[in-house]
């Protein structure tokens, strides 16, 4: 069953939350299906066949301009695998912003993103942040009564602490086969996790000691989410960061972009992550791109971890 997904999953994942515009309650114009398209069409081509949404992006809009570029590029649809997320509430006029677990707003949320994608099935449905009252077997119950139906393959969920996979998993026969997180080079908690052992420094991380042993030992697909922090080592920072100097001369070495050189880093890892990338500039996706097919070496690997920790490896 997870063959199938591993097998057609690029290593790299296209996050479509820069789709659609504002995260606004107006309509989206043809301005933003044309930037989706141009967006789109260099991943494709970069290589790119994973592509990430979440029911809130841009209010919905993400989803449906997405639906609107496949409507006019219909034979793109076959090499893609499309996830989605649900699960996170905006304040509305019935409460102020929350996670929503529970099986009717779940249903609820899965027709939604398939409507707005104009599609049967997605591939991939991950719950985006844990509902501290999610009724588990009530949850378990729904979300094996819409993959039944049909309505998505595989189930993944993101921002959950290994315990609660573990949890999740026990309420549902079919493996979760996904956790999404924020790991990069400037948010390496995970990485510090497993160094640290033994270091009172460890009790300051938000990290869930073990969440990344146990995903790769479970055969959890780790995609990190805001993989380039926002390109703080790769432009968007100032240059003069000895850690931007680093990736600087590490991609002209390389003979690659600097975003190859720090998704590179990610991918690295034996745990196999797969960057989930932001960026809706073709030229940036396309030098994102390269990281799958750049391999660090140990050195460069620890030498970029010791100047993003600003010190060396205890
Ligand atoms: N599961 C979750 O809770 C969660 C949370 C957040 C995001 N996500 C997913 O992760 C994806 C990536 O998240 P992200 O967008 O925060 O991550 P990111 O890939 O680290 O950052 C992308 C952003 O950084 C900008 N950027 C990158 N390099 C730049 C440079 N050199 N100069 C100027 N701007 C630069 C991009 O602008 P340009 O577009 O101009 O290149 C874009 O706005 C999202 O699309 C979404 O699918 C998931």
């Amino acid at each position: 069953m997870m063959k199938h997904y591993f097998e057609h999953a690029s290593s790299v994942v296209f996050g479509c939350m820069g789709l659609g515009g504002e995260w606004a309650a107006d309509a989206y114009t043809a301005e933003h299906v044309k930037q989706a398209t141009i967006a789109v069409e260099a991943a494709l081509e970069a290589g790119i066949t994973v592509f990430d949404h979440a029911d809130i992006y841009t209010l919905g809009k993400a989803e449906r301009v997405f639906a609107d570029v496949l409507k006019a590029n219909p034979s793109w649809r076959e090499n893609m695998i499309i996830q989605s997320k649900c699960g996170i509430r905006f304040e509305d006029a019935t409460g102020p912003k929350r996670y929503d677990f529970s099986p009717a707003y779940i249903a609820q949320s899965v027709d939604g993103i398939l409507q707005r994608l104009n599609m049967e099935s997605i591939d991939v449905l991950l719950l985006h942040r844990p509902d501290p009252l999610a009724d588990l077997p009530a949850l378990g119950e729904c979300l094996s009564n819409l993959h039944a139906q049909g309505k998505f393959r595989y189930l993944g969920v993101s921002n959950m602490h290994w315990y609660q996979i573990e949890a999740l998993q026990e309420v549902v026969s079919f493996p979760i086969i996904a956790n999404q997180l924020e790991m990069s080079l400037a948010y390496r908690d995970w990485v510090e996790d497993g160094m640290m052992a033994n270091s009172a420094l460890n009790r300051h991380s938000g990290y869930t000691a073990g969440t990344l042993e146990y995903c790769q030992r479970k055969n959890v697909q780790l995609q990190a989410w805001a993989p380039l922090a926002q390109g703080k080592y790769s432009g968007r920072g100032p240059a003069d960061c000895s850690t931007s100097a680093l990736v600087s001369k590490l991609a002209a070495e390389y003979g690659v972009s600097p975003e190859a050189i720090v998704l590179g880093w990610l991918m690295r890892h034996p745990a196999n992550i797969q960057p989930v990338i932001g960026t809706t500039n073709p030229a940036r996706i396309a030098a994102c791109a390269q990281a799958m097919h750049t391999q660090l070496s140990r050195e460069h690997w620890y030498a970029l971890l010791e100047s993003a920790r600003g010190q060396e490896v205890p």
